[in-house]
């Protein structure tokens, strides 16, 4: 079986796209990126594309008059490019109802909380106003609703006393990267299966601990 063809979608540094091509350029990956799509022309995560040597494309949202077309411009890009998983990193772009149906359990996002959790923007900040002991990140098939649709793995941080936004974002972006990586190993090796709209996972173990924040014995 050949390896599954990846497009990744990035608004700006592309970390986590980073480590996706880490994963894929590893000689037992399943996966290979045949090209990134940037929104945003002067992307950093652009340049860190093009020096690996994946074709790159900048779809400006703004120089079309509507979402439509759009996202109908990137489909004929992807569809062009046999793409067979769309991978959002840090896109920062709503998707319509009909582009989401048109990549139905073919497109994954990255998300930096623990879902259904703090949907939208500002999660660090929300999570540390909330006071919970815990965030991480979640990665996710994409469904018409906002930050929605079945997981496929989650990743769990603690928060600390002296946090502040900045700082817990940094340590919830290296779980992001695990979570992305293991996210694509398990999809690509076709270990996931949608039913009920949840993610059934073939053969992989869970995390059968108990963590508790703080840790203080009692
Ligand atoms: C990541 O934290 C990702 O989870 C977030 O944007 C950042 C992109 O960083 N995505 C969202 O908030 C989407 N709802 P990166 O460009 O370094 O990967």
């Amino acid at each position: 079986m050949g390896r599954l063809k990846i497009a990744v979608l990035i608004s700006g540094r592309g970390t986590n796209m980073q480590a996706l091509m880490d994963y894929c350029s590893t000689t037992d990956s399943a996966a290979e990126i045949k090209l990134v799509i940037s929104n945003v022309p002067d992307a950093i995560g652009l340049k860190r594309a093009s020096d690996a040597g994946i074709p790159t494309e900048v779809i400006n949202h703004k120089r079309y008059s509507d979402r439509e077309t759009f996202e109908s411009v990137v489909t004929k890009t992807l569809k062009f490019h046999k793409i067979e998983l769309v991978c959002l990193a840090g896109f920062m772009r709503l998707l319509t109802n009909s582009f989401v149906d048109c990549w139905r359990d073919k497109l994954i996002n990255i998300h930096p909380s623990l879902l259904p959790a703090f949907k939208g923007i500002n999660t660090h900040e929300r999570a540390l106003e909330a006071g919970v002991r815990f965030s991480g990140c979640t990665v996710h098939f994409v469904r018409g609703e906002m930050d929605s649709g079945p997981i496929v793995n989650q990743a769990v941080v603690p928060i600390l006393a002296d946090d502040n936004p900045d700082i817990l974002a940094q340590r919830v972006l290296a779980a992001e990267h695990l979570c992305y990586t293991q996210a694509l190993s398990l999809i690509a090796r076709g270990k996931t299966e949608i039913v009920d709209e949840k993610v059934l996972i073939k053969g992989s173990e869970s995390q059968d601990t108990i963590i508790c924040n703080p840790k203080e014995k009692f």
